[in-house]
């Protein structure tokens, strides 16, 4: 990685004696699309707030464009852009006040502020929004005037935390794709989500646990890294399938999903001699070639052995 856009060392947050953020390091390189992954509760916001100034942090350094976040900051943070999980717009405002008015806050003016607005407003679809109050939008709405405001000015790195939820599959999928517009524009995004299938679309992730960072990586290596692989079938009879697959030596895990059954078994295991073993009971299935398990099968598996260890 060249110079990295951010770089965070050993980053921590105590409330009282409760460790929320517990010693988090991590790098995110230019134009990366960078993912948080981790259960509620597990200290992502925490750790963006301290990124964004919001809460000073107990220990840990970070350093943004080569600054220290932690040090007189004022410049830099004007290169930053934050999407808070709850609040990011004044509800009194319509939106297009709300965008001059935290344009204001990172010292745009005249007319250069008033063609930001006008273009920011319709690249991400909300130009017919101006008017209305921040207060009587839905949520896929008040989601893309904030993405909107946040991304005025331009910054180098971009925060946003779980900026798609509650969001539809449609209105989620033109948030992406204007996420990848900003990345051409040369942004770096440090995005959280409990949705399995954006966290795919990054470029890295990190897995967060506890306040602990668990796993880093692009999700092609996290899911490799699992030593195992999923073979998946379908039949007619797969809930009979599914309990005697659960039986059988070698397998992992066995789950549904849908009318389907994902057999999880560690590499080593020769996914022909489990096929036969099934066919022999008078199973009659199709397969798909065995697979690595998905972002979901890791998750449960990091959580499960954060538990167990617990
Ligand atoms: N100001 C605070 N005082 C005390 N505890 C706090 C404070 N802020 C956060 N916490 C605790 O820190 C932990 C981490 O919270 P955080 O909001 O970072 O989780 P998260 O990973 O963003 O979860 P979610 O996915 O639900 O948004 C939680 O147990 C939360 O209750
Ligand atoms: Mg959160």
């Amino acid at each position: 990685m060249s110079e990295p856009v951010l770089d965070v060392q050993q980053l921590t947050k105590r409330f009282g004696t409760f460790t929320a953020v517990d010693a988090i390091s991590f790098s995110i390189g230019r134009g990366e699309i960078f993912g948080f992954l981790g259960p509620n509760g597990a200290g992502k916001s925490t750790t963006i707030r301290m990124l964004c100034g919001v809460l000073p942090p107990t220990s840990g350094q970070a350093r943004a464009l080569g600054i220290d976040l932690f040090g007189p900051t004022a410049p830099v943070r004007r290169r930053m852009g934050y999407m808070s999980q709850k609040f990011s717009l004044m509800l009194d405002l319509t939106v297009e006040e709300n965008l001059r008015f935290f344009g204001g806050l990172y010292g745009l003016a005249g007319n250069d502020l008033h063609q930001r607005v006008e273009r920011r407003l319709r690249e991400l679809h909300a130009w017919d929004l101006r008017a209305q109050l921040a207060g009587q939008l839905s949520t896929g709405e008040r989601q893309r005037a904030a993405l909107a405001s946040a991304t005025l000015h331009g910054p180098d790195i971009l925060f946003l935390d779980e900026p798609t939820s509650g969001v539809d599959p449609l209105r989620r999928r033109q948030f992406w794709a204007a996420m990848d517009g900003l990345v051409r524009e040369g942004m770096t995004i440090l995005v959280t989500t409990h949705n399995l299938s954006e966290a795919d679309q990054c470029d890295r992730l990190a897995f967060i646990l506890g306040g602990r960072l668990m796993a880093c990586g692009r999700p092609r290596d996290l899911k490799a890294s699992t030593r195992r692989w999923v073979l998946t079938l379908r039949t007619e009879r797969f809930r009979e399938l599914r309990t005697l697959a659960s039986g059988l030596p070698g397998v992992h895990d066995v789950l549904l999903q849908g009318r389907s059954v994902r057999i999880s078994f560690p590499e080593g295991v020769d996914p022909n001699s489990l096929l036969g073993a099934l066919e022999s009971r008078g199973f009659t299935f199709t397969a798909q070639a065995p697979e690595r398990p998905s972002l979901e099968d890791l998750f449960v598996d990091l959580v499960r052995q954060d538990r167990g260890a617990a």
